[in-house]
This record gives structure tokens, sequence and C-alpha cells, in this order.
């Protein structure tokens, strides 16, 4: 059977991949973020996953306001790299996996969460940056990569409860595809950031660093938090956090090792957080 080894959580500042692709990375600001990723990509080298479950959210890219899917799975054999504005990223196109996200879809939608299918999606930075930071400039990404692209930026976007039953239920599908998969699961995005506003350019790193410990210690009680203490105390971008926990949800119940753990302020906009899991 599939199962999911350990999960991995990210934000995904597109700054972060500019400063990657424009060979900025030795910069002192940049050198300071990418430091924190120093360990994780030799974890990926040394603990290479069959297949990535990667949820991120679209920035109205693959989905404009015409059409707005709260859930939606990837299950295309591969996916384009979006077009941003500047053209696409220059990093390597995505390959999917379609028997498992098939599998995952049939499983997860019989659980009572509405998924939405999609077999042509353009991935932008919320899917590119985490891949970038984990894989560094390889050729060829690692591995097969299931994009699960989440709402978080058209209001209503999904509770932190229903992303975390979410995230059980995909957990649940996984072990049960029956080919022996090592799976990771990535939560992105975040972590403190408002782009817009009064209140543009707010971080809160105390806020932040207590939503790590909880996500590591007490995730089901994390996700009773309303969304509008995300929005609050972390900023109007920081409801994307939401998405950390369908990944949280997907391990099992036993206390996970935390192999890593970092945060750093600032990039860009925004607050860095990352932390790899693993199942013990
Ligand atoms: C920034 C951060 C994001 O998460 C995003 O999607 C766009 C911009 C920023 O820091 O500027
Ligand atoms: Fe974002």
């Amino acid at each position: 059977m599939a199962r999911i080894t350990a999960s991995v959580y990210t934000s995904h500042v597109p700054a972060i991949g500019a400063a990657l692709d424009l060979g900025k990375s030795d910069e002192p600001y940049w050198k300071r973020v990418f430091d924190g990723y120093v360990f994780s990509k030799q974890w990926m080298r040394e603990n290479k996953p069959d297949v990535i479950f990667l949820v991120y959210n679209d920035h109205a890219n693959a989905f404009s306001l015409e059409l707005i899917p709260t859930f939606a799975i990837g299950t295309a054999a591969e996916y384009e790299i979006a077009d941003e504005g500047w053209g696409p990223r220059p990093v390597p196109k995505v390959i999917g996996h379609p028997e498992l996200a098939s599998h995952i879809a049939q499983s997860v939608i019989q659980d009572d969460f509405d998924l939405t299918i999609v077999n042509k999606m353009p991935v932008d930075h919320g899917l590119t940056v985490p891949l970038s930071l984990m894989c560094g400039q390889p050729q060829a990404w690692p591995c097969p990569v299931i994009p699960f692209a989440v709402n978080v930026v058209q209001y209503p976007v999904p509770s932190g409860r229903r992303c975390f039953n979410l995230g059980r239920a995909i957990g649940k599908a996984v072990a049960s595809y029956d080919e022996p998969l090592n799976v990771h699961i990535w939560g992105t995005g975040g972590m403190s950031h408002q782009l817009q506003g009064p209140r543009a350019g707010l971080i809160n790193a105390e806020w932040d660093n207590r939503f790590l410990d909880r996500l590591i210690a007490e995730p089901a009680a994390l996700s009773q938090m309303p969304h509008i203490e995300y929005v609050r105390e972390a900023g109007s971008e920081g409801i994307e956090l939401v998405m950390w926990l369908i990944a949280r949800g997907a391990m099992s119940d036993n206390a996970p090792r935390v192999r890593h753990r970092f945060f750093h302020v600032p990039a860009s906009n925004t607050a860095v957080g990352h932390l790899i899991l693993e199942e013990q």
C-alpha cells in the first residue's frame, strides 16, 4: 500500500523564485532565507519520495474570478508553468501522477468532500517556489507531483477545520492505494503577511511561531481556530496557512518527528516559515 512518510510546510513568496531565477540567492538578504533550506535540500535527496502531494493556492493564474473551485485536484499527466505576467519561471514542467490522483479523487469524493477535478492547469509560484526551495534548480523535478489547489484568495474560503478533516480523508485515500509508494504531502503558503490596504506589510512573528508549535503538537485543536483570527492576527494573506492543516491532517495521530524547523523575517512582504515532519 502507499504510505505518507513525511509532511513539509513552507512559504511560497514569489520574490524567492525571482531571486533564484535571477542568480541573487547569494546576496545577504536572500542568503538568510536560502540558508534555512540547506538541510531541506539534503533531506530531499536522502528521502526522495515517489510522489509529492502538493497543497497550494493558485493566485488567479489558472482560475480567474470566472471560476473559483474551493478544492481542485490535478489529475493530469503534466502541468505547464504559469506565465504570471513576466513569462513563465525557467523551471522544469511538473509531471503528474494521474493514477494516484484519480484514486484520491475517488476516495475523497466518496468521503463527502466535493473536489473539482482538473485536467489542465498551469501552476504558479504557489507550487513552483516550494519546489525550488526544497529541490534547488534541477533539470527535472525529482518525482511526480499531484497539485492540489485551495481557494484562499476569494471569499468565502474554507475553514481550518474543514481543511484538517480533508487532510484526514486524503491520508486515508493514500493508505488504500494498492502500490507501495512513498508519498510526501506538502502544505504551502503563509506565514503572516498582508499585501494590501492600511495594514499592508503586517507581520506577526509571535503568532506565527505559536502556530508552528501548535501545528506540531495539537493540530486538531489548532484546526478549530476561526478564519477571522488568521486574518486579524496574520494578515489577509495569512489565511493561506489553512492549507498547512490539510497536510498535517493527512499524517497519522502519532506524534511526528520534527526533522527541521525554520522561521525568518522578512522575505519580501512575508514571514517565512518551514517545517519538515516525519512519521515515527
Ligand atoms: C507576496 C507573497 C505572496 O504569498 C504572494 O502570493 C504574492 C506576493 C509578497 O511577499 O510580495
Ligand atoms: Fe501567496
